[in-house]
């Protein structure tokens, strides 16, 4: 199965609005890296716009080439708005003010109501639907209850672990990744992914797609995105057999 790469550039957003700046614009970055190989670009509109505006989605639904991967809070307020953008995929994640990132993965037991309405908003629009949750059987039963495409599972346990810690995770991400397709989900990955942890997760057989944005742009900085993406791309295509 191919393993697409979703290039996430938030942090080209975070940049320009630490300065308030026009620049950099990560309409651009997007098209530097889909010219670089990139299968889908993924922003993060946060409830609090710290980095990714409404205008950058917006141009992006009409520059975006490949596929547009809309990540959001599950609100109904966001679930109106990517109503009438038409992503190609929304992506719900949890969300809270004060974290650095995402933390965790969407807890769709706890969260059960909430998440459901904002389901049957986007099912109701028509739009292709993922998850973003933490790697565990419960999690996927439930993902694969509320009838979604798709699953993300979060890498930040595998990204974060102990020096010889990393092992147990990445088998939690391989089992996780083998029952979401059991369960007839599209199982994709991503958070904390870098150049030197993603290719043993990329060679997990039953995944499609990886979403990497902080290691991409952090590199971007210093060689080009167009390079970041090709050298992410390569190890990406030579972990898989
Ligand atoms: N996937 C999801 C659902 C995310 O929320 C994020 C972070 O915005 C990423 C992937 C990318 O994580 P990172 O920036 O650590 O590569």
């Amino acid at each position: 199965m191919p393993l697409r790469l979703g290039v996430n550039v938030d942090h080209v957003a975070t940049l320009r609005q630490s300065r308030r700046t026009q620049y950099p614009d990560p309409v651009q970055a997007a098209a530097m890296a889909e010219l670089a190989g990139a299968d889908q670009i993924t922003v993060h509109l946060r409830e609090d716009r710290r980095h990714v505006q409404e205008r950058d989605v917006e141009i992006l639904r009409r520059t975006v080439q490949t596929r547009l991967n809309l990540e959001m809070a599950a609100s109904l307020e966001l679930a109106r708005f990517a109503a009438a953008l038409r992503p190609d995929v929304c992506t719900l994640v949890p969300e809270r003010r004060q974290e650095l990132t995402t933390e965790g993965g969407l807890d769709l037991i706890a969260q059960r109501h909430s998440v459901g309405e904002v389901v049957r908003a986007l099912r109701g629009a028509g739009i292709a639907i993922s998850v973003f949750i933490d790697p565990e059987p419960a999690q996927l039963e439930e993902a694969r209850r509320l009838g979604v495409e798709a699953v993300e599972l979060h890498t930040g346990r595998y990204a974060e672990a102990p020096r010889g810690g990393e092992a147990g995770e990445l088998a939690r991400l391989a089992d996780a990744a083998a029952a979401g397709a059991k369960l007839g989900l599209a199982v994709a990955a991503g958070h904390g992914l870098h150049y030197g942890n993603t290719a043993p997760v990329a060679a997990v057989p039953q995944l499609e797609e990886l979403n990497i944005g902080h290691a991409i742009v952090a590199r971007a900085v210093l060689v080009g995105m167009e390079r970041a993406v090709r050298e992410m791309k390569r190890l990406m295509e030579r972990a898989r057999p």
